[in-house]
C-alpha cells in the first residue's frame, strides 16, 4: 500500500488566486513529484459547499468547472496513482462523520477559529458550519491519508483530525492512520510556512471567495487586465520602504508572496530583490504583470480541457474510492459495535 496524499477544494464559487497558490499549485507539484511513490487523492468536498448559503442551481456544474481548473493547473488525470472524485459520490463520508461526531466534543469544536470568524455577525448559523471540521476528518481518515497539503487556514482542522483519530485509536485499537502533524506537512510539501494569500484591499484577512470583497479578491476567471488593475489599487501602508513583514506591512508582504509564487522563485530571492526599495508602485506593477501573464496562460489552458476525459476519470475514481472508503467504514462500524467483529 502506498502512502496517501489527500486534499480537497470546495466548489462553492469561482476559485481565487489564494486557492490556486495555496492549494492547486502545491497539489499539482506534489502530484508531479510524488505520484508513483504515493497515491494522490484530489477530491471536491461538495457536501461542504452549503455550510454557508450558496446558489444551489450552479453547484453541480461549478464542481466540474473546478476540476477543470485543477487540470488546467497541471493535474495529470491519466496518472494511475491519482484519484479525482466528488465527496457526495462516496456516501461513507457522511456515515463516518456521524460516528466521529459522537466522539468529538463541543468544547474543542467551539475553539475553531474559522467557525468563529464565519459565524460572527450571522443570524442563522447552520449546524453544518459548526460541524464541518468533523466531515473533513472523515474525508481524511477514510483513506488513511498521512499527508494533507492545505493552506494555513485549515491547520486547526488538521489538528482536530489528528485528535479524533488518536482518541478513537486509544479507545478501539488501531482504527485509523493518524495524519502527520503540521510541521511535518510543511516539510513534506517543501514549504517553510503555510501559504496564506491575503485580500488585496484588506490584507489582515485572507483572500476569500466567501467574503464580499471583489476588489480584494482575484478570481481565476477574472479578466486578466481587470485583475492587474486590482493589484495596482492594492492597499499598502505608510512605512515608505518595502519589507517582508506580515505584522507591520501585510499588504506589501502579500504582494511579495504572490510575486514569488507566481514567478516560481523562492521567497528569499524575491524579498532580497525588493527589500528597502521605496517605490510601492514599482512593486505593484511587477505583481500586476505577473498576475496578468499568469491568468492569460491559465485561462487559455482551461479552455482546452476536455470534459469527457474528466468525467470518465471521475467515474472510475469514484468506483475505486467507494471500495476503499467502505472498507474503513465497516472496520469502524465493527469497532463501535454496529457490526459483528471480524
Ligand atoms: P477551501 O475550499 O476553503 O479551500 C481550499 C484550499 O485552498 C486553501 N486556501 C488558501 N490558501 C492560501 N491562501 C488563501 N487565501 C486561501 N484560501 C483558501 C485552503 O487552505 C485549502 O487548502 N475544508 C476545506 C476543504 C476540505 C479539505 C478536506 C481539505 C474538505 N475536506 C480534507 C483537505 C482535506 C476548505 O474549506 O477548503
Amino acid at each position: 500500500m502506498k502512502d496517501v496524499i489527500l486534499t480537497g477544494v470546495r466548489s462553492n464559487d469561482e476559485p481565487t488566486l489564494g486557492n490556486y497558490l495555496g492549494a492547486f499549485l502545491p497539489m499539482v507539484r506534489l502530484q508531479r513529484e510524488k505520484a508513483g511513490e504515493y497515491q494522490v487523492n484530489m477530491f471536491v468536498p461538495d457536501l461542504h459547499s452549503f455550510t454557508t448559503p450558496i446558489d444551489h442551481e450552479g453547484l453541480y456544474e461549478r464542481t466540474i468547472k473546478n476540476l477543470k481548473y485543477f487540470v488546467a493547473a497541471g493535474l495529470d488525470i491519466d496518472n494511475a496513482d491519482t484519484n479525482i472524485y466528488r465527496q457526495s459520490y462516496v456516501p461513507a463520508h457522511s456515515e463516518l462523520t456521524w460516528i466521529l461526531d459522537c466522539f468529538t466534543y463541543m468544547g474543542e469544536m467551539s475553539r475553531m477559529t474559522q467557525f468563529k470568524e464565519k459565524s460572527t455577525n450571522e443570524d442563522n448559523i447552520s449546524v453544518g458550519l459548526f460541524n464541518y471540521p468533523v466531515l473533513m476528518s472523515a474525508d481524511i481518515l477514510l483513506y488513511g491519508a498521512k499527508w494533507v497539503p492545505v493552506g494555513d487556514d485549515q491547520k486547526q482542522h488538521l489538528e482536530i483530525t489528528r485528535d479524533i483519530a488518536i482518541r478513537l485509536n486509544n479507545k478501539f485499537g488501531e482504527l485509523f492512520v493518524v495524519p502527520e502533524d503540521w510541521k511535518k506537512q510543511l516539510d513534506f510539501s517543501a514549504r517553510d510556512s503555510g501559504v496564506r494569500v491575503r485580500s488585496l484591499t484588506n490584507p489582515d484577512k485572507k483572500m476569500s471567495k466567501s467574503i464580499d470583497d471583489p476588489r480584494g479578491t482575484i478570481l481565476l476567471s477574472d479578466d486578466p487586465t481587470d485583475a492587474a488593475k486590482k493589484v495596482m489599487s492594492a492597499t499598502t501602508d505608510s512605512v515608505g520602504a518595502i519589507h517582508f513583514d506580515w505584522e507591520n506591512q501585510p499588504g506589501v508582504t502579500n504582494l511579495l508572496q504572490i510575486l514569488a509564487l507566481l514567478t516560481n522563485r523562492t521567497q528569499n530571492e524575491v524579498t532580497a530583490e525588493w527589500d528597502g526599495k521605496t517605490s510601492y508602485g514599482d512593486l505593484k506593477k511587477a505583481v500586476a504583470e505577473a498576475v496578468q501573464a499568469f491568468l492569460e496562460t491559465f485561462q487559455a489552458r482551461y479552455n482546452e480541457v476536455g470534459k469527457e476525459a474528466l468525467i470518465s476519470k471521475l467515474e472510475a475514481s469514484e468506483e475505486a474510492m467507494n471500495i476503499v472508503a467502505n472498507e474503513t467504514l465497516v472496520r469502524v462500524q465493527a469497532a463501535v459495535g454496529l457490526r459483528p467483529k471480524a
